[in-house]
């Protein structure tokens, strides 16, 4: 099966591996066509970004202005802090120098004369890596000034790694680029979107490290090649991540549109001990989760899971099987919104307080049908009436499991009482909500 972002050969992340195996041919092709073709050959490829929305990385590029005296930018996001998404540093690890090569392309392409590879804080070996591969690129003139040489053409660009502090929030593009600019990682209000006001004011395109991965196979074998692979609205391959309750847990590179039944089963290994699955998170802990029973025939791309009542989001799949306490799994996912909000929106900030709250009481057994429906409550309350999409990650496991599993929630909740709802709950600020009840 075709592999296009982590090919099975050894030692590829050292550059003369890559060389070898063709490394910066598709660069060099690319820089003897217009910028303006480039775009064009990637939309008509049809490859989106593979960083959670799933948009056309082609489209988005078109989007930069071609007639401004500002400097424009990419920003590779690298930040990978969703729970369950874990593929990104699988390029940084065994094939930093595509990543490298597809930046190249992608400044060439937009205009852009610097990118920063945006990289997690805490995530050391993966920044050791990528700044031992970009070292090793600059030294054999793959980057900045030399490679007017190495290509034979005007174009060159300087590429940064740039080190996160640690924090959820700084994946969402704007938050990346405040942080960059070395401020608060607050989401930006939007519109103006990047491509007209991204870092410093200057045009900026975000995408997504497995995107800019997936270009130089791109223009090396033609749009075309790309187009046919997996399924047509969203082609290509997927690395997903899956964890959880299976026997292989990892990350696999397969065509979009790859069973969900057909990656647990056959490429994880099933589920230990042969138990039942409950419950699967398709895309990420954001993504609204899936019942076990109904799992037969979904099919792995956006516009599969969109029609199944989920989305792809980064591809990190979480299995749980039968004997998972799912209030506990939710209130540890509440508990990472609730850590990670910025604080910036009110009702995500108080918001996800709240719902851990309950959330916490349901577990202590002090629940009540009541609140289910005060979750569902709280989190249609955040769902979309905040900056970023923080508060839909956080308003969507909440709103979806328990919609999806009421069943099993009206089993945990079995005492019917009014509740003081709205008075207490509101008076409390943040710090004072008891948060140490759920362990790692
Ligand atoms: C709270 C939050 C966290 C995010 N974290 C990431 C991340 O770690 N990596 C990523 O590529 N996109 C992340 N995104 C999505 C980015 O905002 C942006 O859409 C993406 O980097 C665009 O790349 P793509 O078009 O190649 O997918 C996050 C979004 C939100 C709302």
């Amino acid at each position: 099966m075709e592999k296009i972002v982590l090919p099975e050969i050894k030692h590829l992340h050292l550059i003369d591996v890559y060389l070898a195996n063709g490394g910066f041919n598709a660069a060099r092709k690319a820089f003897s066509q217009s910028p303006d073709d480039i775009i064009d050959q990637v939309k008509k490829s049809g490859l989106r970004g593979r960083g959670g929305a799933a948009f056309s990385a082609g489209l988005k590029w078109s989007f930069m202005p071609k007639t401004t005296t500002k400097p424009k930018y990419l920003c590779v996001n690298g930040d990978e802090s969703e729970p369950g998404s874990f593929k990104d540093r699988q390029i940084f690890e065994f094939n930093p120098h595509q990543l490298i090569e597809g930046i190249l392309i992608t400044c060439y392409a937009i205009g852009a004369k610097t990118c920063y590879i945006y990289i997690r804080g805490e995530y050391h070996k993966w920044i050791r890596l990528m700044e031992n591969a970009l070292a090793d690129a600059y030294r054999h003139g793959f980057a900045g000034e030399q490679m007017k040489e190495k290509f034979n053409t005007d174009f060159s660009c300087e590429i940064y790694v740039h080190k996160g502090a640690g924090a959820y929030i700084c994946g969402e593009e704007s938050s990346l680029m405040n942080s960059i600019e070395g401020k608060r990682g607050y989401p930006r209000v939007k519109p103006p979107f990047p491509a007209q006001y991204g870092l410093w004011g200057c045009p900026t395109t975000v995408n997504n490290v497995e995107t800019i991965a997936n270009v130089p196979p791109i223009i090396s074998n033609g749009w075309n090649w790309f187009a046919k692979i997996g399924e047509p609205k969203h082609p290509g391959t997927i690395l997903f991540g899956i964890s959880g309750h299976v026997n292989k847990p990892g990350v696999y590179e397969l065509p979009s549109g790859t069973l969900l039944t057909d990656l647990i089963y056959n490429y994880a290994g099933g589920v230990p001990g042969n138990k039942k699955i409950l419950c699967v998170i398709p895309g990420g802990s954001s993504m609204p989760p899936l019942r076990g029973d109904q799992l037969e025939g979904i099919k792995m791309d956006a516009e599969s899971l969109k029609a199944a009542g989920s989305a792809i989001g980064t591809g990190g799949v979480m299995v749980m099987d039968e004997d998972t306490d799912l209030v506990k799994v939710l209130a540890r996912i509440t508990k990472f919104y609730y850590h990670e909000s910025c604080g910036q929106c009110t009702p995500c900030r108080e918001g996800t307080g709240w719902m851990l709250k309950i959330l916490n009481r349901i577990l202590r057994g002090e629940g009540s049908v009541n609140d289910l429906d005060l979750l569902i409550s709280v989190a249609n309350n955040i769902e979309g009436n905040t900056i970023c999409a923080l508060g839909d990650a956080a308003a969507w496991p909440v709103k979806f499991m328990i919609e999806r599993f009421r069943d099993y929630f009206e089993e945990r909740v079995s005492k019917e009482i009014k509740l003081p709802v709205a008075n207490k709950v509101h008076s409390m600020r943040k710090t004072e909500f008891p948060l140490a009840e759920i362990k790692n």
